[in-house]
């Protein structure tokens, strides 16, 4: 391509070098753009006519000629062209080529710089309501299992070892909240999201009389940017919903380990459905949890993204500068990992079985109800320190004689405390230790089974 035909050819006399134009290009990625560059477009064009800075008839030219584009890109009639560098110049230069000068006259009072930043803002404040909806599905899988499974135990860990005796669904609404606040962040970063920049054109505005209020009104936003300078450089709305991602990933993939570690045969409190699982090439009587294992793997990706938006955002003096192009692909990486991991983690759930004979086995021994006795023993008025101290010595007396806290007798527990009586019994069990636990935000069933009926209603099933 002749510089001559390109949209900024004017000042130059020699064409550009392939290397360059290759090394520049970013249509490869930014054409997922298109849908939001043409919805900018058609609103500024609307607004260029009733600021009278273009005809009507200019307008209505331009409406026809985008809509024409939009609909030869959805069709794959559409040819992108890597000599025009990006989504904004491949569809500008289209229009020109359909309808003559009224598509030169598009880019009035605009520049690349405000554009490719209400693109983003449109195409991202879109996908964080996706996001949304699809982490309501996420929710939806933990708040069934924990219906399924109310009243089944489970011991609960600290440092991977056995602490204290759960409620199976406690553990579920663990992640009903961690995915929580994963929309709540969402949308709280969709704030900042959902701001006007166009009008900010190249840097300083533009002596043009636009009406940025209107634009704003024609694309659905609340407020319009208040100082260009900072609007053409500012990715921060990008950064944070990277941030927002992050953590989502976050906890898909603590989700995944503990998914792995469950249905290891040493753990067996699990069984992934074997259409989530697959089969090893040598070794016949395998079924490996590569779903969780790879989503897992994914965290690497999506952390890396993040680092280098910051990274890239480091330094960069004000205002727009080229740079800001890497913007993009990360933020498409991040978008299509984490969208694709929460679906198929809420599909995953929807088939997985607890093996709740198991998981009550497991709660029978470890000494879990250990700080149990100790708080039986402050309410009978010994101070906490002394009472610990009184149930270390007993578990030790416990491994030496291999037995649980439950197989010791009334005579063998006044050794260590005389204030323990027969009521000690139900206190040791693992129903007593889970019931007892009344606390808010506590494990006891009429806790979570409150919490259950609240996560349903919020979701509204
Ligand atoms: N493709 C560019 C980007 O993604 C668009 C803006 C380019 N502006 C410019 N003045 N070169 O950032």
């Amino acid at each position: 391509m002749t510089n001559e035909t390109k949209l900024w050819g004017g000042r130059f006399t020699e064409k550009t070098a392939a290397s360059v134009e290759a090394f520049t290009a970013s249509i490869h990625y930014d054409s997922r753009l298109y849908k939001q560059d043409i919805a900018g477009s058609q609103a500024h064009a609307k607004m260029l006519v009733k600021q009278g800075l273009i005809t009507a008839e200019e307008g209505e030219q331009i409406r026809g000629g985008l809509a024409e584009i939009e609909q030869e890109i959805e069709e794959g009639r559409f040819e992108f062209k890597p000599e025009l560098e990006d989504i904004h110049m491949n569809i500008e230069k289209a229009l020109v080529d359909k309808i003559g000068p009224a598509g030169a006259r598009l880019h009035t009072a605009r520049s690349r710089n405000d554009q490719v930043n209400l693109d983003i803002r449109l195409y991202l404040r879109e996908e964080t309501d996706r996001l949304v909806a699809i982490l309501d599905d996420v929710r939806t899988s933990f708040v069934k299992l924990a219906r399924r499974y109310l009243g089944a135990v489970m011991p609960g860990y600290t440092h991977l070892q056995r602490a204290q005796p759960l409620l199976v669904s406690h553990h579920m609404l663990a992640y009903f909240e961690m995915f929580g606040r994963d929309q709540e962040r969402l949308l709280d970063c969709k704030k900042r999201i959902n701001i006007l920049p166009l009008g900010a054109a190249a840097l300083a505005g533009t002596g043009l009389p636009i009406d940025r209020e209107f634009v704003a009104k024609e694309l659905g936003f609340p407020k319009v940017t208040a100082n260009s300078m900072d609007t053409v450089g500012d990715r921060d709305f990008a950064v944070e919903f990277l941030a927002a991602c992050t953590l989502i990933q976050l906890h898909l993939s603590r989700l995944s380990e503990e998914l792995v570690i469950w249905s290891t045969d040493e753990f067996n409190f699990v069984e992934l459905a074997d259409s989530f699982c697959t089969g090893s090439s040598i070794m016949p009587q395998k079924k490996n949890p590569d779903i969780p294992e790879l989503i897992r793997g994914k965290s690497g990706r999506v952390v890396g993204n993040l680092m280098s938006l910051i990274t890239l955002l480091k330094g960069l003096p004000l205002t727009y500068n080229r740079d800001l192009q890497e913007d993009k692909e990360p933020v498409f990486d991040t978008l299509d990992t984490v969208s694709q991991g929460l679906a198929i983690t809420a599909e995953m759930l929807a088939h997985l079985k607890f093996n709740t004979a198991r998981l009550e086995d497991a709660t029978k021994t470890g000494y879990m109800t250990a700080t149990d006795l100790a708080d039986y023993l402050v309410l009978k008025n010994i101070p906490f320190r002394e009472a610990h101290s009184i149930v270390g010595k007993t578990v030790a007396y416990c491994v030496k004689k291999r037995k649980e806290l439950t197989d010791l007798s009334l005579d063998e527990l006044h050794k260590f405390s005389k204030v323990i009586e027969d009521d000690v019994f139900h206190v040791l069990t693992i129903q007593g230790s889970v019931d007892s636990r009344k606390s808010i935000g506590g494990t006891a069933m009429s806790r979570v089974s409150e919490a259950l009926q609240k996560a349903e209603e919020e979701l509204g099933i």
